[in-house]
């Protein structure tokens, strides 16, 4: 199918050239200026490059034996090697033939199918899921369904921190100031309630530092009374965690948290120091920099005054106690050992850069041979309208459920407005799907790796490059065929695409798979937010120039047949980013 049999074709006619090349990286993608053509190749140059060959040659010796000629017309060379392709009209109209047919229109599944672990949102146990966890959460979800839809196998697993220095202070907490009333009423405020109180108490008071290490001490020793108080927690939160991710459709395929890998970190801790990669270091064990890395690019040096010094990663502490370093090593053997996956992408915010670097660069000297390729799939944060770090008016960390409370609340205000006709319980489900869909296309739609502001006027505006104009182009797609009724038909129709909005329309539905594509190749669901925001502009101009309802014969059912494609594009589009659809708006 178009456009993916050109990359097929090229790729073939790398490998009559040359051999002995690879082809996986030769790509084809959509033109950035259609003044060019609508496809193009630049992965020649790079071909050429490694081989010191002359690019255009290479160029001009592939085209020779590329034939594309069903689809395209004669194949430019352009610059010092690009390849430029132009649709023929007949091409477009056939592959969008096909595409009605299919039940994933314009999707292509992987020929190599790889195995992609995602390991996202991790909360932690006792303490409410904050803005970072959320943007997490809904990042690692949409990467997942993407990745799917592909064809890969992808498992998800929300690595909860169930285990470390937090549950000492809680202990103590629980056991002298637990309010049980309050803690039926809302556990995680109660339990974050003992774990501020016993904080602060610790910055005063030698004593109650030292009882919560005890604490810590005993749970870690496997104390039946501390075991069963850290179960409690454990489950109050995951009740909590539960209702956030069934209101956001979220699902895991595993929930092993940090304790899960309690038993493997003395062996990881043993095995990197017999392989020499670990060290003792004043008491506690340590991972330095082997100083194969250029300094500038070694996670375990820092550099400071203009010189190197050894930043390293700590593994063990002096009093024997594991980390969050060991705890993530050890997930990182499981993993391979369990899955074997191809790809493990580590979704969180920016401030674990340094934690992840380190831990990949340790892994790399740990399992060499190892072929699974590591991604930290990080943001940037999520800032409130001062430019500040995203907080409540009393600079308490925002509670996701309140949060998505309010986005169904402001919704439902701008969808009473639109939907004057409809009785409030289907406007209060409208409004439900507006509102989440607003916070999860706020979250997606920018840069991953830029901050962003967090506001409630942006986000659920019925204009601009938001969930509200996205749903509501849906919706009226969705009226045309209400309009239609009885006489809606799905029987096979020739496109018949003349006008120039109906090609440009069509044309940018046949690159929703290459879009797909390319969010995997990068953990950017964000080229998936521009290409539905486009979908929804080239429909808007189609409807306003083309007449669909008024038109007559074998023109209306082509133009009905490509509203109903792109209807189709964008409900599918919206649910990669988990987004669901409504019918009316
Ligand atoms: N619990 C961590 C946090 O709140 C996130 C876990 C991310 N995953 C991992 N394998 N370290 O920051």
């Amino acid at each position: 199918m178009l456009p993916k049999n050109l990359e097929h074709r090229l790729q073939q006619a790398v490998s009559a050239v040359l051999p002995d090349a690879n082809t996986d990286s030769v790509l084809v993608r959509p033109c950035p200026d259609p003044k060019f053509g609508d496809y193009q190749s630049n992965a020649l140059m790079a071909l050429a490059k490694e081989r010191k060959m002359n690019p255009r040659q290479l160029a001009i010796d592939v085209v020779a034996k590329l034939d594309v000629s069903e689809w395209c017309e004669k194949v430019e060379i352009a610059g010092a090697g690009f390849l430029n392709f132009r649709l023929k009209p007949g091409a477009i109209a056939g592959a969008l033939q096909e595409a009605a047919k299919m039940k994933d229109p314009f999707v292509q599944k992987a020929v190599k199918p790889r195995t992609v672990v995602v390991d996202f949102s991790g909360p932690n146990i006792a303490k409410p899921m904050h803005v970072g966890h959320i943007r997490s959460t809904i990042l690692g979800d949409s990467l997942a369904r993407i990745l799917r839809l592909l064809g890969h196998k992808v498992i998800t697993d929300n690595h909860i921190g169930d285990w470390g220095t937090q549950f000492g202070k809680l202990l103590v907490g629980w056991k002298n100031h637990l309010d049980r009333t309050a803690l039926e009423k809302d556990p995680i405020s109660e339990m974050e309630r003992l774990y501020k109180l016993v904080n602060s108490a610790c910055e005063t008071d030698e004593k109650v530092l030292e009882s919560a290490r005890q604490e810590l001490v005993k749970l870690q020793n496997g104390d039946g009374e501390n075991l069963a108080i850290w179960r409690e927690m454990i489950a109050l939160s995951e009740t909590q965690f539960a209702r956030v991710y069934g209101r956001l459709g979220i699902k895991f395929d595993h929930t092993f948290g940090e304790s899960f890998y309690n038993p493997r970190l003395k062996t990881v801790v043993q095995e990197l120091r017999d392989k020499g990669i670990a060290q003792e270091s004043e008491g506690a064990i340590c991972v330095f920099s082997d100083g194969s890395l250029p300094p500038q690019k070694d996670p375990l040096l820092k550099q400071e005054d203009g010189k190197s010094k050894p930043n390293p990663c700590l593994i063990q502490k002096s009093d024997g106690a594991a980390n969050y370093a060991t705890t993530d090593l050890a997930t990182l053997a499981y993993r391979l050992e369990t899955w074997q996956p191809d790809d493990i992408a580590y979704v969180t915010d920016g401030r674990q850069q340094l934690h992840f670097s380190q831990i990949f660069s340790i892994f790399k000297r740990w399992h060499p041979e190892a072929k699974t390729k590591l991604a930290h799939v990080w943001f940037g944060s999520i800032l409130g309208e001062d430019g500040k770090p995203f907080k409540t008016r009393s600079g308490d960390t925002i509670k996701l459920e309140d949060l998505l409370d309010e986005a169904q609340e402001r919704a439902f205000k701008v969808v009473q407005e639109k939907t004057t006709g409809l009785p409030e319980s289907q406007q209060r489900e409208i409004a439900r799907v507006v509102g989440l869909g607003a916070i999860k296309y706020a979250d997606l739609s920018p840069n991953r790796q830029s901050d962003y502001v967090f506001s409630w006027d942006k986000m659920l505006a019925l204009q601009g490059n938001t969930a509200p104009y996205l749903l509501y182009a849906y919706t009226r797609i969705r009226s045309i065929f209400r309009k239609l009724g009885e006489e809606a038909s799905t029987a096979p129709v020739n496109f018949l695409l003349a006008a120039p909005d109906e090609i440009t329309l069509a044309k940018h539905l046949l690159n929703f798979g290459l879009t797909l594509e390319a969010v995997a190749e990068d953990y950017r669901p964000n080229f998936l937010c521009t290409y539905l925001f486009e979908l929804a502009g080239h429909f808007a101009r189609f409807y306003e120039n083309c007449p669909v309802l008024k038109s007559e014969g074998p023109e209306r059912a082509s133009r009905l047949a490509l509203c109903d494609l792109t209807g189709r594009v964008m409900k599918q589009g919206l649910e990669m980013l988990g987004i669901e659809t409504t019918e009316q708006m």
